[in-house]
């Protein structure tokens, strides 16, 4: 999550009647760990799943439903106007209904009325409800609205179901409506697309407890996911190693050890994909040969000492030639990344521009790396190559800001 600046943002949370009310607490408390000022602004039916009394120790501000507490105030008005930022987590179909109608028959849908600054509604419900025509309109009428409307994710429901309509994790609407606050947004360009990803790095083992591998988190292969899904697309994730992430709302996670691992977990599914972007730190050797139980000091010197590595498969360029060659049934846009360090005689951008003419794919994120850059952090930045030259930085950003700068080259680009 971003760091605060000062003046604190006013931040409004609106929750809604429905089971996943208490986890607007979560919301509420990372907004307030940042320094936000938090005002909380319930529906009536959501006091029926958390309390008053928790929604106002929280956020430290007073909590009414109501446009006729404080009228004194002007209330109705004054908190829409003052709003830096407003989530709605939950929002039911009803609430989406009423806004959508333009009602402003509560506090909560005054407020949105009044409006002018960025609102994000993370609906959570039962699937045939999220699915019906009626919601689906009401969803589509805010989004014209310029609204941000977050795609719900998969999962168990209140009952024994299961499909999509769970809240997306606090974390995650966090992370999302501070991008929406930075200026990111979320256009349905991706809508019907596919989208393959790989993130993460691959291990390669030397025994079972031994590897070869690499520190990155693969946060920001997951934040492109994230944010491809959020643009509507169908998305695979194929994921090495990385830290404990979430998976985005919309996407499928399909997990993998090895380079070999990856590289056919890719090959099977970049026939049907519209767009890959290999956001994967790949181990490029591999010893050769793993042992089956644990190697031992003293009895296994040898293979300890001296490990002989085989060259891995490149996924990356393997696809383009696929595709050059018409073997993909779509022509898809390629992205590659490439963390480079530089040295005296070759920057980090020189040295990606000469990857990328390799490799022979669409764009190329460049980021620069050391033992303290990018790897495991939550920001980052860098550069978008792109095969007929063009060059634009990407700002220092949270993951998901550069995401959306990389989804918004992807999208443009012209084969
Ligand atoms: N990549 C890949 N398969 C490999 C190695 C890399 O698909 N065996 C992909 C990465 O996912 C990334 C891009 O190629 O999108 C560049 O990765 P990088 O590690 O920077 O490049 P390398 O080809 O390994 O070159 P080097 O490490 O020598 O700079």
């Amino acid at each position: 999550m971003s760091s605060q600046t000062t003046p604190a943002r006013k931040i409004v949370v609106g929750v809604a009647g429905g089971i996943a009310a208490y986890k607007a607490c979560q919301i509420i408390r990372a907004f307030k760990e940042v320094g936000d000022d938090v005002r909380v602004v319930p529906t009536a039916a959501a006091l029926n799943f958390v309390g008053k009394a928790t929604f106002e120790a929280l956020s430290g501000n007073p909590v009414s439903t109501t446009v006729f507490d404080q009228v004194d105030r002007v209330q109705h008005v004054k908190i829409g106007q003052e709003a830096d930022l407003i989530v709605i987590a939950p929002a039911t179909a009803d609430l989406m209904a009423r806004l959508a109608a333009g009602r402003a028959d509560d506090l909560l849908a005054a407020t949105i009325l009044v409006a002018t600054c960025p609102v994000v509604i993370a609906p959570a419900m039962h699937t045939e409800m999220w699915f019906n025509p009626a919601t689906v309109a009401n969803v589509n009428t805010l989004r014209e609205r310029g609204i941000t409307v977050i795609e719900p994710a998969h999962g168990r429901l209140t009952g024994k179901d299961t499909g999509p309509g769970r809240l997306p994790d606090p974390e995650q609407i966090v992370d999302i409506a501070n991008a929406i606050a930075s200026g990111v947004t979320l256009p349905r360009d991706l809508e019907g697309k596919q989208v393959l990803i790989t993130a993460g790095g691959t291990q390669e083992h030397i025994d079972p407890v031994r590897f070869i591998g690499n520190s990155s988190s693969g946060k920001q292969g997951f934040a492109l996911a994230e944010i491809a899904a959020q643009r509507g697309a169908k998305v695979t994730i194929v994921a090495g190693n990385t830290v404990e992430l979430s998976t985005p709302a919309g996407a499928e996670v399909i997990k993998v050890t090895s380079t070999r691992d990856m590289f056919e977990a890719v090959q099977a599914r970049a026939t049907d994909a519209d767009f890959i972007v290999m956001a994967a730190a790949v181990a490029d050797f591999r010893p050769d040969t793993q042992a089956s139980s644990k190697l031992k000091k003293g009895s296994d010197e040898d293979a300890l000492s001296v490990i002989h590595l085989l060259e891995n498969p490149d996924i990356l360029a393997t696809t383009v030639q696929r595709r050059t060659a018409g073997e993909l049934s779509k022509t898809p846009v390629i992205v590659g990344f490439a963390a480079e360090t530089g040295d005296e005689k070759t920057s980090a951008l020189e040295y990606a521009q000469a990857k990328l003419h390799k490799k022979g794919c669409d764009l190329l994120m460049c980021n620069e790396v050391g033992v303290c850059k990018v790897f495991g952090h939550d920001d980052n930045q860098g550069w978008i190559l792109d095969a007929h030259g063009g060059v634009e930085e990407v700002k220092q950003g949270s993951k998901l800001e550069v995401a959306a700068a990389i989804w918004d080259r992807a999208t443009a680009f012209q084969q």
